[in-house]
């Protein structure tokens, strides 16, 4: 895997040991509005603060292909760069979306008096709303056994709380703080909590989460520009052809961790009672799902030559390559059920799209030059036996060049010059 040409980025030694340091940063997720939901394989907010910082300026465009829980847009708002984020998991959109909703201060002084109003709304002998529609559609699945149907009730209590705030926005900040309380009550818990630990959850998570809400409104706000977020629930295959995008400029930074080879990750589900797996976070976020597991991780972990993985990544890359230009860095964070072999694939294929693998000087003679890092407490699931059991995560730096490959078929707007430039490389 060494053999492979590569170029050294061009960053000051300062951008590049808050690289390394960002990327391998273990302490827990903090911050902002970082904690309005622990998506599965989130970012370390610092690494992507540094990427951001070295990679880019304010006023900058950044896109995240993959976004998952929105960590790279919340730090792109709090940088004052410009952030799109795309993902196929409408849960991945709801949480994005919430965490990146600069709250009026109007609104956030109405959800100050909600979080105090929220612990009488939940008693078991109180009524709940009922959600037929989705209970017709399985979306209370293992949720009715003895054990759980308390939680379920006064998980609809905080419901019937968001709904009656008649306003989207607050209701969906709302339904986030009724999210995060019910996946800390029920996912992969060995013991459920009891009501009144329940309820008092519920109240620390709101009145945290106006907080958090408040210290975000106040950085994206802190620019002489008001960032522009959006969030675009779609696959990033095919984005070259969507004007939500082609309307914007090319990004000066792609920065983000797509689905893993060979790791399977529960992005839409929780595990209840064991390894149960539950759809219920897509009732809570007043969404729907009709996925499987393999739908987001791109690939079906029966194969382990993962033939449909490395198609869907190359056309997913594919079609994020054509919105990017000459100017374009490209920060993936990876890891790999089997590197060996896997890593090798994946360089192969960035090199078909066109681009360029770049290396930190401030990594030479550091095992293979590439910023590696352990990753903490992942829950996830390896399905090829032995070696490195996907509890390694590898930062690979991207970049286009000069000539493209013909048949991907990219728009005219993107072609990239015919002369690149090489002052932002060396070596
Ligand atoms: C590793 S997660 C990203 C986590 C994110 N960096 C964060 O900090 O929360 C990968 C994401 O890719 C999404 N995904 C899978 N296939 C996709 C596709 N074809 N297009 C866009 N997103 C996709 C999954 O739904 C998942 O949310």
């Amino acid at each position: 895997m060494g053999t492979r040409s590569s170029l050294l980025v061009d960053l000051p030694a300062s951008s590049q040991v808050a690289l390394i340091a960002g990327a391998r940063d273990i302490q827990p997720v903090a911050g902002l509005t970082h904690n309005f939901y622990r998506y599965p394989a989130r970012f370390s907010p610092a690494f992507v603060r540094a990427a951001i910082t070295a990679f880019t300026q304010p006023g900058d465009h950044i896109l995240d292909p993959y976004v998952g829980g929105g960590t790279s847009l919340v730090e792109a708002a709090a940088l004052g760069r410009h952030g799109v984020g795309v993902d196929i998991s409408e849960l991945a959109e709801f949480v994005s979306k919430a965490k990146t909703t600069v709250l009026s201060e109007n609104e956030l002084n109405r959800l100050d008096r909600w979080a105090e109003e929220l612990p009488a709304l939940i008693h078991i002998h109180r009524p709940a709303p009922w959600f037929a529609n989705y209970a017709a559609r399985g979306y209370y699945k293992h949720l009715d056994h003895p054990s759980r149907w308390r939680l379920r009730k006064v998980i609809e209590q905080g419901l019937g709380g968001a709904i009656a705030l008649e306003n989207s926005r607050m209701e969906a900040f709302a339904r986030c703080v009724v999210l995060r309380t019910a996946q800390w009550a029920l996912d992969g818990r060995k013991k459920l909590p009891s009501i009144s630990e329940f309820r008092a959850m519920l109240a620390d998570n709101a009145r945290e989460m106006v907080e958090a809400a408040k210290a975000f409104r106040a950085a994206a706000r802190s620019h002489n520009h008001r960032p522009s977020i959006r969030v675009i629930n779609r696959s990033a295959a095919g984005i070259e052809n969507d004007d939500r995008l082609t309307s914007l400029p090319a990004p000066r930074l792609v920065v983000t961790s797509p689905p893993y080879p060979g790791i399977h990750v529960l992005y839409h589900r929780w595990q209840v009672d064991g390894r149960k797996e539950a759809p219920l976070p897509f009732m809570i976020a007043n969404k729907l799902d009709g996925a499987g597991g393999s739908y987001y991780t791109m690939g079906d972990r029966k194969y382990p030559e993962l033939a449909t993985y490395f198609t869907n990544i190359e056309c997913t890359m594919s079609s994020v390559t054509a919105l990017a230009d000459d100017q374009t860095t490209f920060v993936q964070m990876v890891a790999f059920s089997d590197p060996g072999w896997q890593l090798p694939r994946y360089l192969e294929t960035m090199e078909r799209l066109g681009l360029v693998e770049m290396r930190l000087p401030a990594l030479h003679g550091e095992r293979d030059g590439r910023l590696w890092r352990s990753v903490p407490n992942r829950r996830w699931y390896s399905d090829q036996r032995g070696e490195t059991p996907g509890s390694q995560e590898v930062v690979l730096i991207h970049r286009k060049t000069a000539t493209q490959p013909s048949q991907l078929g990219r728009s005219d707007r993107v072609l990239p010059p015919q002369d690149r430039p090489s002052s932002e490389s060396s070596g």
